[in-house]
Order: structure tokens, then sequence, then C-alpha cells
């Protein structure tokens, strides 16, 4: 917004494309040094001239009265003339349409996020990957792509062999109907421990997984069973997380595909023996093979994830694929991709993996081999239970603070995995995630909730004053407004948000957003501890107020896109 009036006044005078001017406005370091400054060196050589002299040149000859340009060395620094831009700037900002991008206008993006493994513990993994892939895939949409998003459940593969040979064995169904993923689990980690001295474990298996794959009808709806348990028990941990699946298509659905896939790499010739098993060697890429068929005749993870890239492509259309899972699996996905270039498609090339780091908690890593696992369920939880223990204390009147205190324990654990670049890793805090001062999801959310109180107090104070200073009503109506440095500071940021999104998108960062929102949200605070707000000059105190109501509708904007609530009172 503010850019583009410096690129207006800049273009007539320069011989360079929009694109390129705009790219070379810069943000000074502060606020002395201009609300923006435009750097002079890279003319120097087609110009023929000093750096320091063209920007004294260009600085006398721009004139606006919106800002004011001053030479500094070899920049350009510009001031805008606050008082004159206020009004129009305010209704900008509060237009619903500000912030929405057209970047993805006409695209299709599928987003893999969040895929668990059925049997399994929903663990902290696919935590992340289900928050990022979720704040991704509202972001998307707000930069005019149609996004859909599918969870691609890890329910096939021999471990289903392993699960149900332990069923067999030592399954307690009255347990299992009680906790099922626990129970699942047990029998999971039981098998694991005994394969080791009882070899006879691992045949069953393989001939349960045998069976299972050829339809036997005993072993489908044993499988049928421990899927429809996991399920139960994931979609929880969605509904409470708002989370919500265009497509639930598990590695299962694509089995009867893989046939197909496994032809056509025999047809290109890419297939070759190694060891009793079937590869796609990737020597020439500096990769180890990527297997395709296993000795016993059966398929694995990259020839699912091959399958299912032909069905994105094919069925779904899409015309990107966003993989949303940890830095783990990065050879796996290099391996997958390499072969769909090997193969020719070129349009694999816009399948990308968005990989993120790892996540403990507490200090606790996950493993589930040896059972010892942090289960979501009971960070959630606990979080709440912590968020409720806080609020009671800060308010204990609040109406409804059981359900405050859900979108607070949540938001918290949230914000706190989405505001770290996804790559870093990360050992979660609940006691840092949930204090209301620091860079978390409850500050942010508690600025919120402060300005629906102020503004509702405003509220209530006009219908009182509204006859006795109805003589000042027409001083609403100028513009001529002091605009303070906490104020402009607020609009300065404000103003940049759309940048911001096209960022977060481009550079598939949520975090870009959780960074922005915090910075509001201290900005905003400075400005509201700093000034006089209700009881200030009437149209002082009108332009404050759109103010406030402007950072309250970013601020819930940004969370909703993160995944975090907005609670009106906190
Ligand atoms: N189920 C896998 C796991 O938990 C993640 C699947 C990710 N998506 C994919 N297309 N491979 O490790």
């Amino acid at each position: 917004m503010l850019i583009n009036k410096v690129v207006d006044l800049l273009e007539p005078m320069l011989d360079l494309p929009r694109v390129e001017i705009e790219a070379m406005v810069e943000v000074p370091p502060r606020p002395e040094m201009g609300d923006l400054a435009f750097p002079c060196f890279t003319l120097a050589k087609t110009m023929r001239k000093a750096p320091a002299v063209i920007s004294a040149e260009l600085a006398a000859s721009l004139t606006s009265p919106e800002l004011r340009a001053e030479a500094a060395g070899p920049y350009i620094n510009f001031y805008f003339e606050r008082t004159n831009m206020a009004s129009a700037m305010l209704t900008r900002l509060a237009d619903p349409q500000f912030g929405k991008l057209q970047v993805g206008a006409g695209k299709k993006m599928v987003i893999d996020m969040s895929s668990p493994n059925i049997a399994k513990p929903f663990g902290i993994g696919h935590l992340r990957s289900t928050v990022i892939g979720a704040a991704l895939y509202r972001m998307y949409e707000e930069a005019g792509y149609t996004a859909e998003s599918v969870n691609h459940l890890g329910d096939w593969g021999t471990q289903f062999g392993k699960q149900i040979a332990a069923y067999k064995r030592w399954g307690e169904d009255a347990r299992l109907a009680k906790e099922p993923i626990k129970e699942s689990l047990r029998l999971y980690v039981k098998f694991h421990d005994e394969e080791e001295n009882d070899p006879s474990l691992g045949t069953e298996a393989r001939a349960w997984f045998k069976k299972l794959e050829q339809g036997d009808e005993e072993a489908v709806s044993l499988w049928k069973y421990f899927v429809d348990i996991s399920m139960q028990e994931f979609n929880r941990m969605y509904d409470r997380l708002g989370v919500k699946f265009d497509h639930v298509l598990g590695e299962s659905y694509y089995i009867d595909q893989t046939d197909n896939t496994v032809t056509k790499l025999k047809q290109s010739g890419l297939l070759t023996e190694s060891d009793e098993a079937m590869v796609v060697r990737l020597d020439e890429e500096g990769m180890p093979p990527c297997l395709i068929i296993k000795k016993d005749g059966t398929t694995i993870y990259p020839t699912r994830d091959l399958t299912t890239a032909y069905y994105r492509h094919e069925v779904m259309k899409a015309d990107e694929v966003l993989y949303v899972v940890g830095a783990e699996q990065k050879l796996h996905f290099q391996q997958v991709f390499a072969v769909l270039a090997k193969m020719g498609e070129k349009w694999s090339e816009h399948f990308i993996h968005v990989p993120f780091g790892l996540m403990k908690f507490e200090g606790r890593k996950m493993s589930t081999r040896r059972g010892k696992v942090v289960f979501l369920e009971e960070v959630l939880d606990e979080a709440v239970e912590r968020a409720a223990q806080i609020i009671n204390e800060k308010n204990p009147n609040l109406q409804n603070a059981a359900e405050v205190a859900e979108q607070v324990g949540l938001g918290a654990i949230v914000f706190g995995d989405l505001k770290n670049h996804r790559l870093n890793e990360v050992d979660f805090s609940l006691e840092e995630a949930l204090s209301f001062e620091g860079e978390t999801g409850p500050y942010v959310q508690y600025t919120h909730a402060r300005i629906q109180s102020l503004l509702s107090k405003a509220n209530t104070n006009t219908d009182e004053e509204i006859e006795e200073t109805s003589k000042s009503a027409a001083d609403e109506h100028s513009d001529q407004v002091q605009i303070s440095d906490a104020a402009w500071a607020v609009m300065k940021h404000l103003s940049r948000y759309p940048e911001q999104l096209e960022r977060g998108v481009r550079l598939k960062e949520p975090s870009v957003l959780a960074r922005y929102v915090i910075d509001l949200a201290q900005l905003y605070n400075r400005f509201y501890h700093q000034e006089k707000i209700l009881g200030s000059p009437k149209n002082e105190q009108t332009y404050k107020l759109k103010l406030s109501e402007i950072v309250g509708q970013r601020i819930k904007g940004i969370l909703g896109l993160l995944g975090v609530q907005t609670p009106e009172r906190m």
C-alpha cells in the first residue's frame, strides 16, 4: 500500500520496470530514517553519476501531498504525511478484501498432511504435520488457490500382519474396546519384544499380511477394525483442532493401482533386480536405489507413493502437491521424485516435500517401538487444564471459562508450534507456550480480547454521551488529526500484511504470519499503553477506535488462518 505510492512517484523518473523498483524499496532500520527508503547504488552505473548525486537530484524533484522525499547520502528516505493519509489508509485497511491475494487463481494445490499411522498413537510429529498443513491450506486459499487436503493414512504394510498376529495371540477385546490405541500399541510393542526369541511370530505376521493382501475375510475385517478404532481417536483430535480433510485416502486406497505403476516402470526400462528385490537405480542422482517390490513380492512405501503421485496428477488434477512430512523422510521423497523425473513426468516438478524439524515435548521424544510415547491427547488436556488455572486466577468471573480454556490451551500449542521456522527442532515447553506475556498464542489472543472489551466499552460510552457530545460530531469528519508515532507504527505494520501473506505462501512457512501477528500485537499494546484512547478528543478517539478495531480484525483473521481461535473475553 505505502510502497505503491513510492513506486508511483519513482516510476516516471527511472528507466526501470515497476517490479524492479518495488524490489529495491527498503524498510529503514529505524523510524527516524523514514517510513521507506530507496537506495541509489545500482543506478550509478547506468546513470553515470555517484549514488549520492542521484539521490539528491531525485529527492529534489519528487513532490507529493502524501509524502516527503529527503536525500540521505546514497539513499532517498520517504516520510509519509500521516495526517493527510490517515483517513484513506484506515478505510483501505478496514476493507475485508485487503490482504486477499490472487497469486494462486486457477491453481489447484493438493496438501498431503497429518497422515498418521493406523494402530499407533497420534504423536507429536503428526501434530506438526496437521498444524502446519492446515495453516498452509488456509493460507493458500487466502492467496486465491483452490486447496485440497488429503489425509494419507498409513493404513497398509507388513505391520498390519504383525498387528493381527499379535491380536490373535494376546488380544483382549475388553481392553481394546476401552482403550483402543493403548491396547493396539501394547500388542505392537509386545510383538517386537517377543519376536526376538520367537521367530515363528514373524512367520505368522507375514502369513497374515499375505492373507490381507489376498482379501481373506478374517484378515480384512480385523484390519478394518483397527482402522476404525484409530480413526475414531484421530477424529476426536481433528475436531478439537478444527481440522477438516477434503479427502481421507490412506495407502490402502492405492493397492489395486500399484500393478499399473510397476508396469509403467518396467516399460520404461527402469526396473532392475537387486538381491531378489526390484528396484530403480538412482546412481546418477547420487542416491541409493529406490525399492519397488520386496523379496517376498509385496509392494512398499515408495511404490505406494509413486502410485499416489499418479493419482494426484491424473485424477485429482493437482497443479501442485505439498507433502507436509517430517524432515527425516527427506530421502524417501527425493527418491520418489527422482523416479518420476526419470520416467519423464514433467508435472512431478511441482510435487514438493515441505519438511519440518523434530519436536520434543518437554524433553520427551517419541519412539513407538519401545512404547515410550507422548500421547497427543494427554498433551492437549494438560494444556487446557493449565490454561483453565491461569484464566481462573486472572479472571475468576469469566462466564464461559471452560470454553475459553479450551481455546487458549489449544491456541498455546498450535501457535507455539507455528511460530517456529518449520525446519527448526523444537523442544516444546507448555509453561512458555501458555504465558500471557511472551511471544505466545495466549498473548496475541489476549490482545484481541483487550480490543474487544475496549470497543464494547466505547459503544456503551457513546450511547450515553451521544447527546452531550453531538456538537463535536462535525469534527469526526475532519481528517486533520495528529497521528502519533505509536499509532503510525501500527498503521504501517498493518499495511504490510499482504506482502507478508505472499511471503508466507511463497516460502510455505506459517511462521511468517505468526511472527507478523506477534509484532502487530506488540506494536498495538505499545500504542494502547502510551495513549489515551477512550476520553481523548472526539475525532482522535474515533480514529483510535477505528485503528483498534482493524487490529482486532487482523489478529482474528491471522489467528484463524493459523488455526487458533479468538475468544471475545479472557
Ligand atoms: N504415514 C507416514 C508416517 O507417519 C506419513 C505419510 C506422509 N505422506 C506420504 N505421501 N508419504 O511416517
